[in-house]
């Protein structure tokens, strides 16, 4: 399973490449919000230092809710560097150019999936990536990673290349839930991620192999 970063803060993502394990970053309009990131070109800027990080994907998402509009978006974005994914929200319009940017070999992610058969027209469309969002899922009392494992279903039925990028990770067991079920790619926060390395026998077991050590001197 890849491992992306959900933020648009470029300490984080530092931070997870150095670890060694990261396969790309998603971002969004309320994640580039959170870091103050203002006007065009501070937007630019910001896509392309992330892509000077990560040695991956990156998506950058489309404001625009109509065809045109995306289109026009898309195109910029996915200008800036060969690791930009466009990023298109799961509406009529989102579908149509999804079809419009895989024709053209542009990589998609399309976001804010809340159904299998959401899921099952963003396949049809030739998306890159779907990014059902568990967490918001769970927060209205429904399975998230449920969606996950019925889309997991689909796709194999019928072989779809659709990468299933589970979205919306909040903790660390969500991760490993994604695993067991066969998500492609999760993205979640860096201490979602970091929550993998902890278990207190590790702790421990370090302590007295450290301990005894001392014996060595
Ligand atoms: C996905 O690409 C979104 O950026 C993200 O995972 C949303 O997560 P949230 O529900 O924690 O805002």
């Amino acid at each position: 399973m890849k491992f992306f970063i959900d933020t648009a803060d470029l300490k984080q993502i530092e931070e997870a490449q150095a670890l060694g394990v990261l396969d790309g970053v998603t971002t969004n309009p309320s994640l580039m919000a959170k870091e103050g990131i203002k006007g065009e070109a501070n937007i630019i800027n910001h896509y392309k230092a992330i892509c000077e990080i990560v040695d991956g994907d990156v998506s950058a998402e489309v404001i625009s809710t109509d065809f045109d509009g995306m289109v026009r978006e898309g195109e910029a974005l996915a200008a800036l560097h060969p690791q930009i994914v466009v990023k298109l929200p799961m509406i009529k319009d989102g579908i149509k150019a999804c079809r419009y940017f895989s024709a053209k070999g542009i990589k998609t992610n399309v976001t804010l999936v809340f159904s299998v058969g959401q899921a099952l027209l963003a396949a049809k469309a030739g998306a890159t990536y779907v990014s059902p969002f568990i967490g918001r899922l769970d927060d209205i009392s429904t399975d998230g990673l449920h969606l996950i494992s019925e889309i997991r279903e689909v796709y194999d039925n019928y072989g779809f290349e659709t990468e299933i990028l589970a979205a919306s990770v909040r903790h660390t067991m969500h991760i490993v839930d994604c695993a067991k079920i066969g998500a492609d790619v999760m993205t979640g926060p860096l201490s979602a991620i970091e929550g993998l390395l902890r278990h207190p026998l590790t702790d421990s077991g370090l302590a007295k192999f450290l301990e005894d050590a001392k014996s060595f001197q």
